[in-house]
């Protein structure tokens, strides 16, 4: 077996997107310094991206999250394998996302963040697959929502592979 790469979102569409999204974030923190989190390894290029087309101030800290349970579904109980390196007390707080699958992730980080008392907490993904929600999750800012097929791209893997592509594609099985 082997994979091809099919576009889904090209490069242009992407960064034209992003482009936006940093827009909007920067007219809703008037005033304020977004604490961006990024959720490791997927949300890397994403985050490096939109933090670049943000105005207002920025500070960047890292969370390496992984969950319960075996196969391919995530169970909802996240073990934190890096936590943050600053407290979060007091700070705006905007969570970078690769993908929004059945939203078990999130839904449990969120409760786990909130505890730490920030001043507010706001969830940036850049991709969403609704058809896919068993735990809601409130999200903020969408830059793309996707039907349920893998994708890869953009810092998203499969098997480690594909994190650097520029685009975002659909993993394709051949049988050869
Ligand atoms: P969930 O929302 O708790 O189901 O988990 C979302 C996580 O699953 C994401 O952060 C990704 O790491 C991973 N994931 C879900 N769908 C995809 C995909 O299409 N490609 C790559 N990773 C995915
Ligand atoms: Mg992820």
């Amino acid at each position: 077996m082997s994979e091809k790469i099919r576009v889904l979102l090209t490069e242009e569409e992407v960064d034209r997107k992003i482009s936006e999204l940093g827009a909007e974030i920067s007219k809703d923190y008037q005033g304020k310094t977004v604490h961006m989190i990024c959720i490791l390894k997927g949300g890397v290029c994403f985050m490096c991206e939109l933090a670049k087309r943000i105005t207002v101030p920025v500070s960047f800290d890292f969370m390496s999250v992984s969950s319960y349970g075996a196969g391919t579904e995530s169970s909802g109980i996240i073990r934190i394998v890096k936590d943050l390196d600053e407290p979060l007390k007091d700070k705006d707080v905007l969570i970078v996302e690769d993908i929004i699958d059945s939203g078990r992730t999130l839904s449990h980080l969120c409760k786990l963040l909130q505890n730490r008392e920030p001043a507010s907490i706001r969830i940036c993904t850049l991709l969403d697959k609704p058809s896919r929600r068993v735990k809601a999750v409130n999200v903020d800012y969408t830059a793309f929502q996707i039907p349920d097929e893998f994708v890869v791209g953009y810092g998203l893997d499969y098997d480690q592979k594909y994190r650097n592509l520029p685009y975002i594609g659909v993993v394709e099985f051949d049988e050869d």
